[in-house]
């Protein structure tokens, strides 16, 4: 189906199941430890060895050599894997540095050996045992040195008007620099693989959030055809962005399970995660206002430097930048310097959550030197039209309603406009908001539908389900569509052998891959109909029954013994390239910073949203809430430490790497406004997932700065960077 048109009226639209804050169904399983994992596939894999990967100890250079003699003779070692002896491996298209290295080490704790035993801890112990020597290479680390040096490459940039002479004649104006850290993924399941050959047919059960590009990487990289990959991912215990692609764990599973000719399994071990594989890159931000003396925006400009490995792209943190306001002469553009660290990439909300994070304090202190309320001033900057190109209208854009909404819930008007003045007991009290804004990408999608001679309709596709609640609304989509109730429905994910889905990535996962289950229901509904001898235009699908021209049958007597199978896909046109479609939120929270230890506590938070149609509320609800938890983090405590001198985070593991836990998060709130975007797609629903942590790191920082005074650019607000310059206790 080609998505070319508005959606018009529906099925869809009856909400009898889809919208309903129905449970999980994957719930039963999760909550009795019986949904199977793909480290835990004893079931496929009984007699599997056990793999343990060991990752590079220098960030740059070359392995001279490394002695296995010890290694070798361990206790159940059966295979050693390296550059060496693993044979000639491709590269894929979604991996910057070599999934396995050797002898050159393009980053810390590359995997360069895998250690194949009949247990995991004999792997492990074997893998103490291997002497790895290197020549070591100068590397580049720091950011902030390599931004004027000759390790920057590419500038884009994009300008509308002319910025600089805005900006100079501008009568108020905001230049500051905004920095954010590197922040890692820390999902609860690890990267993980159980891999088995049949012949030359490759068995792999993995936690991947895209099964078709995984595949094919995997093809590449082995050299071998994809159709002779099955890859599995039905369920994945959180991914964020850092299971978008292959990695270490998929590759060295499958070659060891070759070697050692019997499945291997292997999950990278928590302490490698955050240098094995992908993070979301530091970035440090410029960002200059002009405006006039009524509010209105003149100049708007934003400069993002980020680092990455050659060969990868750069952090695109002024990509809201480039629709969340109006004003007529703009600069927005990143810039990109070549570091050894490892390699960074898309983590939730690329792009937006740190672009944001900077953008959205500017705006406050904009505001302020204003001396405007700083909803207000968004109010006033609100554009209905993309900046760049003004006959291009947002197919939906409630920004304003988001934050009028949530001004009134939460309280605003009772806050205090100076800094500083509220007290209770030995806290400083503020509150803070931002704006909210992620892109609504959409991307082809497909499914097959069956269904069978009980009523029962199967849906499969190669959608993942991240923790996000894939299962459920494709369930709800499906059961709408055909007229049975939820329970009628069987949803199987996350196989190579289903229909190419969008997959899960960039918040697109729940719009796209309902909207292919829809169009595959509109074929089944065709065929239903036809079969049952009844016109297919105008049928009704309810109750188990199709209805049409005062007729009507029962689904599961006109399925009979062999059932109707269907399968399409929707493919997005022009629509998405005539408007601008996006995501808007507004985010408001109230801290508590302790007087005499500024300890911050983040004791309310609310979003509101404007997303298109929320499918199920209740999954809708728990991504938001997710995505706030996250910007907490992001907020006050998230950052790996870069060591400069060696080049490596440092803190790569969870005692290191500090998340909120329950304790940090306080009571949170989310709204839905209610809206429908027939633009996006026949589900008129968008992305809600990564919009959800948009903006609220800046809406922590400036409920800080409410409290206390103390204005923070430097992210995360921890208290060492407010203790110095807290306003005197007792005042
Ligand atoms: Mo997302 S960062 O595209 O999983």
């Amino acid at each position: 189906m080609r998505f070319d048109q508005p959606a018009t009226t529906n099925p869809i639209d009856q909400l009898k199941v889809v919208g309903r804050p129905t449970d999980r169904i994957d719930g039963p399983l999760k909550t009795t430890g019986t949904a199977p994992y793909a480290y835990e596939r004893h079931d496929v894999a009984p007699n599997a060895a056990y793999g343990y990967i060991v990752g590079a100890g220098i960030a740059k250079g070359r392995i001279t050599a490394i002695d296995q003699g010890r290694a070798k003779s361990a206790p159940g070692v059966i295979a050693i894997v390296t550059a060496e002896n693993a044979g000639e491996l491709g590269k894929g298209n979604f991996n910057t540095a070599r999934l396995l290295g050797g002898p050159a080490v393009e980053h810390y704790h590359q995997a360069i050996a895998l250690v194949v035993a009949e247990t995991f801890e004999q792997a492990r112990a074997a893998a103490q045992l291997l002497k790895v020597s290197y020549a070591t290479a100068e590397g580049v680390f720091d950011l902030e040195a390599a931004k004027t040096s000759e390790r920057r490459t590419a500038d884009r940039n994009s300008t509308i008007g002319d910025f600089a002479g805005a900006f100079a004649k501008a009568e108020v104006t905001l230049d500051e620099t905004y920095t954010t850290p590197d922040h890692s993924h820390a999902m609860m399941e690890p990267h993980a693989t159980t891999a088995a050959w049949r012949g030359d047919q490759l068995n792999i059960w993995t936690s991947n959030q895209m099964i078709d590009w995984t595949r094919t990487d995997l093809a590449t990289t082995l050299g071998m055809p994809r159709e002779k990959i099955h890859l599995m991912s039905p369920y994945i215990g959180g991914g964020f962005g850092a299971k978008l692609f292959l990695r270490a764990d998929t590759v060295l599973a499958a070659i060891g399970a070759r070697m050692v000719r019997r499945p291997v399994k292997v999950a990278l071990q928590r302490p490698i995660m955050a240098n094995n594989t992908v993070h979301r890159p530091a970035t440090i931000q410029r960002i200059r206002l002009g405006a006039t003396r009524q509010g209105k925006l003149t100049a708007i400009g934003h400069e993002s430097w980020s680092g990455n490995l050659v060969g990868g792209k750069p952090e695109n943190a002024v990509q809201q930048t480039l629709w969340l306001y109006a004003g007529e002469n703009r600069l927005t553009g990143t810039r990109l310097a070549m570091l050894d660290l490892p390699e960074g990439n898309a983590m939730r909300a690329p792009g937006e959550a740190p672009g944001l994070m900077a953008l959205e304090i500017a705006v406050d202190e904009m505001a302020e030197r204003l001396g405007m309320d700083p909803v207000e001033f968004r109010v006033l900057n609100d554009t209905q039209v993309d900046p760049a190109n003004p006959s291009r209208r947002f197919s939906e854009r409630r920004l304003i309603e988001c934050m009028r909404t949530g001004a009134d819930r939460f309280g605003w008007a009772q806050r205090s406009v100076k800094p500083a003045q509220r007290r209770e007991g030995r806290w400083w009290i503020g509150t803070g908001m931002a704006a909210a804004f992620r892109n609504n990408q959409v991307t082809k999608s497909g499914a097959r539908v069956r269904l069978d001679g009980r009523g029962v309709v199967t849906v499969e596709t190669d959608m993942t389900d991240i923790g996000t609640g894939s299962y459920t609304i494709i369930a709800q989509t499906a059961a709408e569509m055909m007229g049975v109730p939820l329970e009628r429905v069987v949803v199987r994910l996350g196989d190579s052998s289903f229909p190419v889905s969008s997959g899960s990535g960039g918040q697109w996962g729940g719009n796209c891959s309902t909207a292919g289950v829809y169009a595959a229901c509109v074929k089944l509904r065709d065929a239903v109909a036809q079969r049952a001898g009844l016109p297919a235009e105008g049928a009704s699908f309810a109750d188990g029954m199709v209805r049409a021209g005062g007729r009507s049958a029962s689904l599961s007597e006109v399925a009979g013994d062999s059932g109707i199978v269907a399968e399409d896909t929707i493919e997005f046109a022009e629509l998405s390239k005539r408007y601008q479609q996006s995501t808007f939120g507004a985010h408001f929270v109230e801290v508590a910073v302790d007087a005499y230890t500024a300890e911050v506590r983040v004791r309310r938070m609310l979003a509101v949203c404007a997303s298109g149609r929320i499918l199920n509320p209740k999954s809708a609800r728990s991504q938001v809430i997710g995505g706030m938890t996250m910007g907490v983090g992001a907020a006050l405590m998230e950052e790996l430490a870069v060591d400069k001198r060696l080049g490596f985070f440092v803190n790569h593991d969870l005692a290191g790497y500090e998340v909120p836990v329950h304790a940090d998060i306080p009571h949170q709130e989310v709204i839905f406004l209610d809206e429908t975007d027939p633009i996006s797609s026949p589900m008129k629903a968008k992305g809600v997932g990564e919009l959800g942590i948009c903006g609220v790191g800046a809406a922590v920082a400036n409920a800080i700065y409410n409290a206390t005074g103390v204005r923070v650019r430097d992210y995360p607000v921890t208290l060492d960077k407010l203790i110095g310059r807290m306003p005197t206790p007792g005042a």
